[in-house]
């Protein structure tokens, strides 16, 4: 009979949200972090504009909060807004005081409020603060030294959670999580991991999409784990598109920061038109839906493969200051930043919606919380403003740190859960099948639930989802789980989510746009799914 290994909390994905979670509990508990790949690989690592935060006297709370509700068109929770945007000082103070070497404004590096902030889409100030435009890299590794050394801390790596493993609490009947079915990507082996608690933290779900800023890791694993085991989805319409990826073959996902607009950059057509003013009077510092949307419509009426983002006329000093990584990634292609224009595109980078989860990241059953891009908490209504996402990561962790240390005392250990069962698979004998629907799904989301929809494409997609889930469950009940396995059954399952989401708003809002139906309605309200459902109940169903 195997060990099931037990943890008092099991944090499910080791970014930003993840590992600013385990550092704070670490101060009294055990924490075992679960990493799909190193520890170092998600969205984090890759963010380059920065973390907003009211850091400057000309600044204000207010301002910054009334940015983040125009954005969200109408679908914030206001309440949610305030709480984090109040938090953003303190996280930045944090982050700073565990050594994150955020930029100073020159001949300030003693002062406080010295932060050399960026200025990005839909805000009203400056008020990024960066690590040149590599931030998340800046934030990922400093975290994960310190998460690392600290002796309560367990960093498990190659490890796929597959689902989570639910009971009932004890004369109740109230669901509580027990722990999650792992693979053990190196040995193969699937393992029961028990545990008191249990945090998602595995990021966003771009991987659903042909083209994506997003790293391989983001496959919605967190929202698919939580749909089957019972909890509320929302607002997964609201799929945010970055308008401005790099178009160049030897380049995969990267981004160019929306920094560089703020700082100057302007978007182009081939012929050197510049087309953003005449759509908005922000240009191109319009919020990044209608930046891309305005970029989508160029690139289709034209028949154009990109449109180019010129920063050639900033002093090339400067580029090379703030912008180092973009700058000598470019050049790596051949484009000096300093003299061509970049070729652009837009690509899917965000999701707004997922994980329902209260003020303290708390998901439904006890003992489950979702952070960080994982979850929904009404922070970004239907669009999300630049640098908002690791400010929420941040602020949520620590909500959810003090909840946890709250809470912990009351749920005993699980006993033995079952074992995973493998009797009645088989080694795949058609490895193809999962190689084509994973391409299939990323196609389908991206000519049909891209950045402009119809109640046509929607229709069709909907109709493709669900073949392809019929064919990738019938694989599944088959065949023993791999890593592209268990993220293709999730990537049709969150596909199937936004497109259900999708077709159910009668209206356009934010990142979600029909040509069936331009308009906000007058009333509005967030899109909740339920699973009434779940599969994950082993004990006391
Ligand atoms: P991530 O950092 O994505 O980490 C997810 C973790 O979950 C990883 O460790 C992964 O291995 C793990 N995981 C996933 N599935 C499983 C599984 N099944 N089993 C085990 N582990 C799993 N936001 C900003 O605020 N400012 C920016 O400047 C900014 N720039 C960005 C640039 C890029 C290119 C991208 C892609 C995003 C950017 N964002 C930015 C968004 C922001 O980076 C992310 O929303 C944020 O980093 C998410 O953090 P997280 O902790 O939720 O997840
Ligand atoms: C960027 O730097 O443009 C990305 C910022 C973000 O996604 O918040």
């Amino acid at each position: 009979m195997s060990v099931q290994p037990l943890h008092p909390v099991l944090i499910i994905g080791s970014g930003a949200s993840g590992l600013a979670l385990a550092l704070q509990l670490a101060e009294h508990h055990k924490v075992t972090v679960l990493a799909k790949e190193q520890v170092g690989e998600g969205a984090t690592f890759y963010a380059q504009g920065g973390v907003s935060a009211v850091l400057d006297a000309r600044d204000s709370l207010a301002s910054h909060i009334s940015d983040t509700l125009q954005a969200g068109a109408g679908l914030c929770i206001p309440e949610t807004v305030r709480f984090v945007i109040e938090g953003g000082p303190a996280a930045i103070e944090w982050l700073s005081g565990i050594g994150v070497p955020f930029a100073r404004r020159r001949g300030a590096a003693q002062r406080a409020a010295a932060y050399h902030l960026h200025h990005e889409g839909g805000h009203s100030h400056r008020r990024v603060a960066h690590v040149a435009d590599q931030t998340g890299m800046a934030i990922e590794n400093t975290l994960e030294q310190l998460a690392r050394a600290h002796p309560r801390i367990t960093l498990l790596e190659n490890q796929v959670a597959i689902d989570l493993l639910l009971g009932r609490a004890p004369g109740g009947r109230r669901r509580r999580v027990l722990g999650a079915y792992v693979l053990d990507n190196d040995s193969g082996r699937v393992r029961t991991h028990r545990a008191r608690c249990v945090v998602l933290a595995t990021g966003g779900a771009g991987k659903v999409y042909l083209y994506t800023s997003n790293p391989d890791v983001a496959t919605g694993d967190g929202i698919a784990m939580a749909w089957r085991a019972g909890c509320r989805i929302a607002n997964m319409e609201f799929v945010q598109f970055h308008p401005t990826c790099l178009y160049h073959p030897r380049q995969k996902n990267f981004l160019i920061t929306e920094a560089l607009r703020g700082e100057g950059g302007k978007l182009l057509l081939p012929d050197g038109t510049r087309f953003m003013k005449r759509l908005d009077a922000r240009a191109e510092l319009a919020p990044r839906d209608v930046v891309a949307r305005a970029i989508d419509h160029e690139m289709k009426r034209k028949g154009l493969e990109c449109v180019y983002l010129d920063a050639s006329h900033l002093p090339a000093r400067r580029l090379q200051r703030e912008f180092p990584n973009i700058h000598r990634r470019c050049l790596e292609c051949g484009l000096d930043i300093s003299r061509v224009r970049i070729p652009v595109v837009p690509a899917a980078h965000y999701i707004c919606g997922g994980v329902r989860v209260d003020r303290n990241g708390r998901a439904g059953p006890l003992g489950l919380y979702a952070i960080g891009e994982t979850a929904y908490t009404g922070l970004h209504g239907a669009n999300r403003i630049a640098s908002n996402s690791l400010l929420e990561c941040l602020v949520y962790a620590h909500a959810c740190c003090r909840d946890i240390l709250r809470r912990l005392p009351a749920w005993d250990a699980p006993g033995r859960l079952p074992a995973w069962d493998e009797s009645r698979v088989t080694d795949s004998d058609e490895e193809v099948v999962v190689r084509h629907n994973w391409h299939e799904l990323r196609r389908c989301m991206w000519d049909y639930v891209g950045i402009v929809r119809s109640d046509k494409r929607l229709r069709r997609a909907a109709n493709r989802l669900r073949m392809l889930r019929r064919e990738i469950h019938e694989y599944y009940g088959h065949f023993k789980v791999d890593r592209n396995l268990i993220e293709l059954r999730n990537l049709v399952l969150v596909a199937e989510l936004i497109v259900r989401s999708a077709r159910g708003r009668r209206e356009s809002r934010g990142l979600h746009y029909n040509l069936d139906c331009p308009r906000p309605a007058a009333a509005v309200s967030p899109t909740v799914l339920h699973n009434h459902r779940p599969s994950s109940l082993v004990q006391g169903a």
